[in-house]
């Protein structure tokens, strides 16, 4: 019985959520829509998306205000009509597709905001070429030749946790079941949370309390007014010297789970550009292990997961509770299929694609080869 294909409830002080499996897609900015606005090509990405036979599907970094987009073209949910858009949009999918619970990822760029899109080099935009003054808990510019951004007073703070709120619900009518609050690889919550980016000297800043305050804050905000499962992504470590570090995430993650958050999504980085990361397959898993290991808050695992056996492993170790993937399911959008017919799962497709799925199609193929599958013979019937 495959761990990774067996169903997992996400509990939620209000609400809980069963997953199909446990295997998630990762968020992923698409750097695509119209002033925030979804289009054609999220309904597109969705539908393809919601058809990969993943326990759960999380949209993108969205931004709950336009000032806290990465990109000009970042999704955003921070007024009515972007909500509207962003619901209207997953209703067509979620029409064309099987039923996947669906996350979305909130989030705020902080002083990484004003950046072109990564294909056009992912630099940041100039004032006077549509750029925009980016907020930040600091005047500290991420790399020392960018603009420092604005540091943020006490009433953009009190502005920031309404738009968090607002967004929160915006969500909820837009038929999100669960969202995840981003405070991971360097934006404006991870910034607030890392002394390399958070030099305040109110109470959002200095010591681990003050640091963590807004985060704290922003869950409990969040909360109160979504029905469903709530989680916070963080970074483990910004991988420098005197940086946020693994005991720091443990710390906020045991708070995490005692006001009642529903996982915790462990990956690293993002903070700063002297980080130094020691990529190899799975090297995030270790610290997603440590957290579940000292809290027992339900953790997701991110990183260079690319192989079926690989995942499994992570599950039935004790590592995770659930494992993400991003490029691999961009590279393969079957890749829950193939991992199924690996492992012995089942996956949910449309209609139109179910004869092709992994289950069937052992037992079409079970007396014949591969390549004389009745259902690969047979177009009368198709
Ligand atoms: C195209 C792309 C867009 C991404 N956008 C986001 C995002 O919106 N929010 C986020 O937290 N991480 C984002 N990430 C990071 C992924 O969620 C993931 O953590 C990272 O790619 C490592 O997982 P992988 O090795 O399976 O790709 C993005 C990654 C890619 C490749």
């Amino acid at each position: 019985m495959s761990q990774l294909f067996s169903p997992y409830t996400l509990s939620a002080a209000n609400g809980e959520l069963t997953l199909p499996n446990r295997w998630v897609i990762a968020p992923m900015c698409q750097y695509s829509a119209d002033e925030g606005l979804a289009n054609d090509w999220h309904l597109t990405h969705w539908t393809n998306m919601l058809n990969a036979g993943a326990g759960m599907f999380i949209i993108e970094a969205t931004a709950v205000s336009a000032l806290g987009r990465i990109t000009p073209g970042c999704l955003g949910i921070w007024d009515q009509q972007r909500g509207d858009a962003l619901g209207e949009h997953l209703q067509r999918a979620r029409r064309l597709a099987p039923a996947t619970p669906v996350c979305i990822q909130l989030a705020h760029a902080g002083r990484k905001g004003s950046s072109e899109a990564p294909w056009r080099g992912g630099g940041q935009i100039a004032l006077d070429d549509g750029g925009w003054v980016c907020q930040a808990p600091s005047a500290l510019p991420h790399a020392p030749h960018e603009q420092a951004p604005q540091a943020m007073s006490l009433g953009e703070i009190d502005d920031l946790r309404q738009a968090f709120q607002d967004a929160a619900q915006r969500a909820a009518q837009a038929g999100i079941d669960a969202i995840e609050l981003h405070g991971a690889h360097g934006y404006l919550l991870h910034q607030f949370l890392s002394p390399l980016a958070n030099q305040r000297d109110d109470d959002y800043g200095g010591d681990w309390q003050g640091r963590t305050r807004l985060v704290r804050e922003l869950f409990a905000d969040v909360s109160a007014v979504f029905k469903g499962p709530v989680g916070v992504r963080l970074s483990a470590t910004d991988w420098v010297e005197g940086g946020w570090g693994p005991e720091d995430t443990v710390r906020l993650s045991q708070w995490l789970r005692e006001a009642g958050a529903s996982f915790v999504h462990i990956s690293t980085a993002g903070v700063s550009p002297l980080q130094k990361i020691p990529v190899a397959p799975g090297f995030q898993l270790p610290f997603a292990q440590q957290v579940k290991a000292a809290t027992g808050l339900t953790t997701i695992g991110v990183g260079l997961v690319t192989e079926p056996d690989q995942a499994e492993a992570a599950l039935t170790q004790g590592q995770v509770d659930l494992i993400a993937l991003a490029r691999g399911v961009l590279f393969n959008p079957r890749w829950g299929w193939s991992a199924a017919a690996a492992l012995g799962g089942r996956v949910q497709a449309s209609p139109q694609y179910q004869r092709a799925l992994p289950a069937n199609a052992r037992s079409i193929c079970k007396i014949k080869s591969a390549s004389s599958c009745t259902h690969a013979k047979s177009p009368s019937k198709a």
